[in-house]
């Protein structure tokens, strides 16, 4: 599974990606806002970071206006994913983005029915929201297993990148569920190393070592 991190602090991406272990970055408009700054600037500083796709989200809500923006966002680096909402238009322009050859992310999933749709369209991968589902008393894990199945069934390409993720259970969840990617904010992914008992045995470990004198 890959490990996508859910964020536009450009401090929080150099912190993960020290450790090698990181595939690539989503960002969405709220995320974006929250940083205060240009969104090109902070699109070509994440690309030079992370060497991996790097979601960028239209704020278009007209599929001819998406496409445009699409395009302009996609030439800004060859990493970039553009990301279109699931509505009817989002839909038409992943559609013609698609057939450009650029790659989209489809997001705001929240049904397998809106994920078949996305798959049809070309989408490179599909952001079904399970903390948000979560939120509301639905199963967002159960439609993970649901679009993994459905997409298997009919070999869609379309990767599924499990999104709004809220706890580290959520990521354990998402690769037994078979999800090609989990996109999770940085304390998730900071907290995905921690294990007490990790912690108790370096310290006898050392403890021991040092004890005995040992060089
Ligand atoms: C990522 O692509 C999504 O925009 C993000 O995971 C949404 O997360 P949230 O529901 O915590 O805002």
């Amino acid at each position: 599974m890959k490990f996508f991190l859910d964020t536009a602090n450009v401090k929080e991406i150099y912190e993960a990606a020290s450790f090698g272990v990181l595939d690539g970055v989503t960002t969405n408009p709220s995320l974006v806002a929250k940083e205060g700054r240009s969104f090109k600037e902070m699109l070509q500083e994440i690309c030079k970071i992370v060497d991996g796709p790097i979601s960028a989200e239209v704020v278009s809500v007209e599929a001819d206006a998406m496409v445009k923006e699409g395009r302009e966002l996609a030439n800004i680096h060859k990493n970039i994913v553009v990301k279109c909402p699931l509505i009817p238009e989002g839909i038409k322009a992943t559609s013609k983005l698609a057939a450009e050859g650029i790659r989209v992310n489809v997001t705001l999933c929240f049904s397998p029915t809106q994920a078949l749709l996305a798959a049809k369209a070309g989408a490179w991968c599909i952001s079904p929201f399970i903390g948000r589902l979560d939120d509301v008393s639905s199963d967002g894990m159960a439609l993970i297993r649901q679009i993994v199945t459905i997409y298997k069934n009919y070999d869609y390409k379309t990767l599924v990148l499990v999104a709004s993720v809220r706890h580290p259970q959520h990521v354990v969840e998402s690769a037994l569920a078979g999800g090609h990617i989990c996109t999770m904010p940085y304390n998730i992914f900071q907290s995905l190393f921690k294990h007490p008992l990790t912690d108790v045995g370096l310290k006898k470990f050392l403890d021991d070592w040092k004890a005995k004198g040992q060089q």
